[in-house]
C-alpha cells in the first residue's frame, strides 16, 4: 500500500535517497509515485507520474537537483481517485507553499474541502489528501509547525504524512494517527519513512511515532511532540534485524526464492524456543508466568488473509493440544461487533506486517477490553508488535512478495510452538510434550523434502493453467491449509479458487463441478482421510479433474488421478505447513503458466493500512 520517505540532510543527496526508499518500498504495491524537493531559496519543485518509480525516476533525470536539501517522496495506492498524476502524491497547497505526502484515509475530507472551497481554495484532485496542504496553508501565520499542528487536529481518519514548506527549506514536519512513521537518525542527515525496509541502508537508528505525535526534523534535530504540543522523549531504537530486500538472487521472482527460504526461515522461528529435555516451549516475549497462563481460559485470533489462515489454524491447535476453547475473527469483524472479552481472554493479532489497519484496530479493542494481548507479528518494532506490549515474533526475515508464503509458514510453526507451551501449562505429560517438540523440529527437514517435489508440482500446475475455476477441500487441520492454497492461487493467477470443508462441497459448491473444474484434494494421511476419499469420488463422478495432495508413496488416490502431490509423511499438526508448500509451488508455477506479475499481483498491496 502506499509509501512515504523524507529526507533532510545534505546537498545533492535528497533526490537519490528519496528515489532509493521509493524503489525499497516497491514491494508493498502502488500504482503511481511522485516527490516533491525543497532548495535553499524557497522553491517546491514537484514531479509525478504514473506506474513504476523507474518512470518518475526517468522524469527526474531532466531537473536540477544540486541545492536541494530537503524532499518528501511517495508512492500510492489508489482509494479515493483512479491512479493519474493529479492524483498522485505530493499534494500542493493553492499557493504551493507546502507539499504533503499522505498515507491512510481522511474521513471527514468531504466536509473539509467544501469549507475550503467557501474559503477560495481550489481543488485539483480527486483525493482526501489534497484537503492537508490547504487546510496547512489556512492556518499558517508565518509559524510552520503551528499550522500543521492547527490542520491535523481538524483531520479525523487515519494519517501518516510528511510535509514541505517553501518558507522554511531547512525543515520537515512529520506526524501520524493510524498509520506508521518512522525517522531515521543517520548523523548528517534525518529522514522519515513509513517503512522501516527505506531508511536501513542508511541508518540503523530509529525513532518510532506514536499515534498522535509530530516531529520536528532538521538536518541535524529531531524534536518530537504530540499534535497537542505536548514534548515527549522517544528512546532511539536499534534495529539489529535484517530488513534489506536482498534482491531475488538466482531466483526469478522474490515468492519462489520466499517459498525456497522457508526451511531457514521455520528453523529461525523456532530456533531456541525448544526444550526437548522438558518437551516443552519456551517463549520469552509471551511475558506470561505459568499461573497467568493457567488462568487463560480462553483464546481469540484477529487476524486478515493469510494470517487468518494460520490463526484458524491455531484455534485447532489451542482446542486439541492445550484444551483452551478458541476462535478466530477477521480482524475488522471483531473490531466492529462488540466482541465479549473477559480478564482470562487472551487475544492474539496476528500479522506479518505489523501494520494491518484491521488488525490494529482490533489490538486496540483487545487492550481497552482489557484481554492479554499478545501479538504473533513478523517485522520488529510494527505498531501492533509495540501496541500488544507482549508477543512472539516469527523472525522469518523479511518478506518482499505481496503473497505470503514463509511468514505464514513462520506462524503456524509458532502457534505450534504456543499451543505446546499452553498444552504443557495444563494436562498435556511429558512423553507426548516431547513427540510434538520432536516434530516441530522436523519441520524444516520435511519443508526441505516438500521442495524437492518442485518439478512434478511444475508439471501438474502446468497441465491445469488453463481453467478458471478450482475448489481446494480438505478435512480438519487440512481446511485451513484448503483456504490458504486456494488464497495463493487467485493472488498471483488471479484465477478464481476456493477453499472449502471437504464436508460442505455437497451442501452446494458440488453444483459448479464439471470437467473443467479441477478440484485440489488434501488427502494426507491423518484422521478424515477415508471420508476425503469419498468426497474425492463425489468430484470424479462429476467428471472434475483431481489434483490429490497425500503422504509418501501412498497410492489411495491413484484410481481417481495422475496428478499426485506427495508431501512426507508427519503428525497432523505439521501435514499442513508441508501441504500449503506444496500448493504455494502449485500456484507459483500455475500463474507464472498464465505470465502474471507474480511478486506486485495487480490491485494488492503488501501492506494494508486502510480500514
Ligand atoms: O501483514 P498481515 O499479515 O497483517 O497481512 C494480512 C493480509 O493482508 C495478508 O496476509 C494478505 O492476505 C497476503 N497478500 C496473503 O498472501
Amino acid at each position: 500500500m502506499c509509501g512515504i520517505v523524507g529526507y533532510i540532510g545534505s546537498e545533492k543527496a535528497a533526490a537519490p535517497f528519496l528515489l532509493d526508499g521509493l524503489k525499497r518500498l516497491e514491494y508493498r504495491g502502488y500504482d503511481s509515485a511522485g516527490i516533491s524537493l525543497v532548495n535553499s531559496s524557497g522553491h517546491i519543485l514537484t514531479v509525478k507520474s504514473i506506474g513504476k518509480v523507474v518512470h518518475l525516476e526517468q522524469k527526474c533525470q531532466s531537473i536540477q537537483c544540486s541545492d536541494m536539501y530537503a524532499g518528501i517522496a511517495h508512492t500510492r495506492w489508489a482509494t479515493h481517485g483512479a491512479p493519474s498524476e493529479n492524483n498522485a502524491h505530493p499534494h500542493l497547497s493553492g499557493s504551493g507553499k507546502f507539499a504533503v505526502v499522505h498515507n491512510g484515509i481522511i474521513e471527514n475530507y468531504s466536509e473539509l474541502r467544501k469549507r475550503l472551497s467557501m474559503a477560495g481554495h481550489k481543488f485539483v484532485s480527486d483525493t482526501d489528501t489534497e484537503v492537508i496542504p490547504h487546510l496547512i496553508e489556512e492556518f499558517y501565520n508565518g509559524d510552520f509547525a503551528a499550522a500543521v499542528t492547527g490542520a491535523v487536529q481538524q483531520l479525523s481518519g487515519t494519517y501518516g504524512i510528511a510535509v514541505l514548506c517553501a518558507d522554511y527549506p531547512d525543515m520537515m514536519i512529520t506526524a501520524r494517527h493510524g498509520s506508521p512513521i518512522v525517522i531515521g537518525l543517520a548523523g548528517n542527515a534525518n529522514m522519515v519513512a513509513s517503512d522501516v525496509t527505506a531508511l536501513v541502508s542508511y541508518t540503523r537508528d530509529v525513532l518510532y511515532l506514536n499515534d498522535d505525535e509530530m516531529a520536528i526534523i532538521t538536518p541535524s534535530h529531531v524534536e518530537v511532540r504530540t499534535i497537542n504540543n505536548v514534548p515527549v522523549t522517544r528512546e532511539v531504537s536499534r534495529i539489529s534485524w535484517d530488513v534489506s530486500a536482498d534482491g531475488k538472487g538466482t531466483f526469478e521472482h522474490f515468492m519462489l526464492k520466499e517459498i525456497y527460504e522457508q526451511p531457514e526461515s521455520v528453523g529461525n522461528a523456532i530456533r531456541g524456543r525448544i526444550d526437548l529435555k522438558a518437551g516443552n516451549a519456551k517463549l520469552s516475549g509471551l511475558d506470561l508466568t505459568p499461573r497467568e497462563m493457567a488462568l487463560i481460559n480462553r483464546i481469540v485470533v484477529a487476524a486478515c488473509g493469510s494470517s487468518f489462515h494460520a490463526g484458524l489454524l491455531g484455534t485447532y491447535y489451542f482446542e486439541d493440544i492445550s484444551g483452551i476453547p478458541a476462535s478466530v475473527e477477521q480482524a475488522a469483524e471483531f473490531r466492529y461487533r462488540n466482541p465479549i472479552i473477559e480478564p482470562n481472554t487472551l487475544v492474539l493479532p496476528i500479522s506479518q506486517s505489523g501494520e494491518t489497519a484491521d488488525t490494529l484496530a482490533a489490538v486496540r479493542e483487545a487492550v481497552n477490553k482489557g484481554a492479554i494481548v499478545a501479538a504473533i507479528c513478523n517485522v520488529v518494532g510494527s505498531t501492533i508488535a509495540r501496541e500488544s506490549g507482549r508477543g512472539i515474533y516469527l523472525h522469518a526475515g523479511s518478506e518482499i512478495s505481496v503473497a505470503s508464503t514463509k511468514a505464514f509458514t513462520c506462524q503456524v510453526a509458532v502457534l505450534l510452538m504456543l499451543a505446546l507451551l499452553l498444552g504443557r501449562n495444563r494436562r498435556m505429560n511429558h512423553e507426548t510434550g516431547t513427540e510434538l517438540s520432536q516434530e516441530i523440529m522436523r519441520i524444516p527437514s520435511l519443508i526441505q523434502e516438500v521442495l524437492k517435489q518442485a518439478p512434478t508440482i511444475e508439471a501438474i500446475a502446468k497441465k491445469h493453467a488453463n481453467a478458471h475455476d478450482l475448489f481446494y477441500i480438505g478435512r480438519g487441520c487440512l481446511y485451513p491449509a484448503a483456504l490458504e492454497g486456494a488464497l495463493k492461487l487467485k493472488e498471483i493467477s488471479y484465477v478464481h479458487a476456493e477453499g472449502y470443508q471437504a464436508a460442505e462441497l455437497k451442501h452446494g459448491p458440488i453444483a459448479l463441478l464439471d470437467e473443467h473444474v479441477p478440484v485440489v484434494a488434501l488427502c494426507n494421511d491423518i484422521p478424515g482421510k477415508d471420508k476425503m476419499l469419498g468426497n474425492i469420488q463425489e468430484c470424479r463422478a462429476r467428471q472434475s479433474p483431481v489434483i490429490a495432495v497425500v503422504t509418501g508413496d501412498d497410492d489411495c488416490c491413484a484410481p481417481f488421478t495422475e496428478d499426485i502431490i506427495r508431501v512426507p509423511a508427519s503428525s497432523r499438526f505439521v501435514a499442513p505447513i508441508t501441504t500449503v508448500v506444496a500448493l504455494q509451488l502449485f500456484a507459483y508455477y500455475f500463474a507464472k503458466e498464465r505470465g502474471c506479475e507474480i511478486d506486485q499481483p495487480r490491485n494488492l498491496a503488501k501492506s494494508v493500512t486502510v480500514e
